[in-house]
């Protein structure tokens, strides 16, 4: 591990606890501190500790301990602090190895990740701990205390270049994470993340005024998947409520990303996110497959033109090609809704079995404040006539999703 690059280029820290100073060596010695190691060790029983185990404890990625089943009092106080458990610390006992099964099982029943045999040599350890690492899901308050996550899957694409894909993107993530009238989560806000894959030419930080914190060029480079830790600390969030996954700032290949570490990483923001809003490059590449796989609706940006609308047929049918029956939110940007149709509209909306219900209209001098400001147009100006419609985007993005769900149920 020490020659390898981290996943996360960040450094792990390790507390020991042990009234044993031999112990305390022996794991030193087993994870050596280093640049991407730090090591705390603890002569204090967990009884000792009392109430300041709690801050002592979860600051740590990982905790050994030695643990004596047979000493209740001990027992006890593992179980008030593990009661108390928040992010995603990892909790590892070493015990005696003539533990009875019955008493193993009661460590983990109080939350220990792992009981394990004091006779385990350093390679087995450090296995241990990695596989744990790895494993690591999501905080104990998404899973067990808060709502499980929708996990919707909104990839939005665009029938040509500047058609406004970014800009429905960055709106409808944020509109969504306002949004509260949820059927499903009355109480709570949406949790949603906007993932920035137009990886060469990518810009929705710009539309929310960040600047690249270089998270997506760590993915890419790390040699291993990302795990949950580290995939979050690569996410920026706005003041919106909107976590952000920007493109990455200098220009890498297409090729950079494969299709197995696009998989990995929706499947881990599915569990913490009710929406993944994603935008989409505007390249046919291999590693778009799992987001359409995975997607719950397309989101389609186009005009009405007839090379757009060509376009958008065939990208429908590409698309539907990997997710059968995918359903498609046809938006139409730049221009107003016609009180009449004109026959150019009529044929479009054949030529995409569909009735354009979403029109965003043409409003130069907003998006450009906007852009400008760094503030998406929902939020700017949610009265205006963009503003409205860009919102009304992502109610029939949030209510078609209910149907679906309602008619999968
Ligand atoms: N309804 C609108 N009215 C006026 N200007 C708009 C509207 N929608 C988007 N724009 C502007 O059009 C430009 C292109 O928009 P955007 O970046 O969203 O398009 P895109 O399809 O993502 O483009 P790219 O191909 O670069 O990814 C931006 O300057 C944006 O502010
Ligand atoms: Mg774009």
């Amino acid at each position: 591990m020490k020659n390898k690059t981290r996943l996360d280029g960040k450094s792990r820290s390790l507390l020991v606890v042990s009234q044993r100073t031999a112990f305390a060596e022996i794991i030193s010695e087993v994870f050596p501190a280093d640049d991407t190691m730090t090591i705390t060790n603890s002569s204090e029983s967990f009884t000792a500790m009392n109430g300041r185990a709690v801050n002592l404890v979860f600051d740590h990625d990982v905790v050994i301990l030695e643990a004596d089943p047979d000493d209740e009092h001990e027992v006890g106080a593992i179980k008030d602090l593990l009661s108390q458990r928040r992010g995603d610390t990892i909790f590892l006992a070493l015990t005696n190895s003539d533990i009875s099964i019955a008493k193993a099982r009661k460590l983990r029943e109080i939350g220990v990740d792992e009981v394990l045999p004091l006779s385990i040599d350093g390679e087995g350890l450090k296995a241990v701990v990695e596989e744990q690492i790895k494993g690591r899901q999501v905080p104990a308050q998404m899973t067990h205390d808060g709502p499980a996550a929708l996990g919707k899957v909104i990839p939005v694409t665009q029938a040509r270049g500047g058609v406004g894909a970014t800009t429905v993107a960055v709106n409808l993530a944020c509109a969504l994470a306002a949004n509260r009238s949820s059927l499903f989560r009355k109480s709570a806000r949406n949790r949603v993340v906007l993932l920035d894959f137009d990886l060469q030419f990518g810009n929705a930080n710009v539309y929310l005024d960040f600047e690249d914190n270089g998270g997506f060029l760590q993915i890419i480079e790390a040699l291993d998947e990302p795990d949950d830790h580290f995939l979050v600390s690569t996410l920026q969030k706005n003041a919106l409520g909107v976590d952000v996954l920007c493109s990455p700032r200098p220009i890498v290949p297409l090729q950079s990303l494969r299709a197995d570490l696009i998989e990995s990483i929706i499947t881990l923001l599915k569990k913490r996110y009710d929406y993944i809003v994603v935008d989409l490059p505007r390249a046919v590449v291999d590693w778009v497959e799992p987001i359409l796989k995975q997607a719950t609706q397309l989101v389609l940006v186009t005009d009405t033109s007839v090379p757009c609308v060509r376009h958008a047929r065939r990208l429908i049918d590409l698309y539907r090609e990997e997710n059968v029956g995918l359903p498609v939110e046809i938006v139409i940007n730049r221009d107003r809704k016609p009180m009449i149709k004109s026959d150019h509209v009529r044929e479009a909306e054949k030529v995409l079995e569909t009735k354009f219900r979403h029109w965003i209209p043409d409003n130069p001098k907003l998006a450009r404040t906007a852009v400008n400001l760094g503030r998406p147009v929902a939020d700017l100006k949610p009265r205006s006539d963009m503003g409205k419609a860009l919102a009304k985007v992502a109610t029939t993005v949030a209510t078609e999703e209910q149907v679906i769900r309602k008619a999968k149920r």
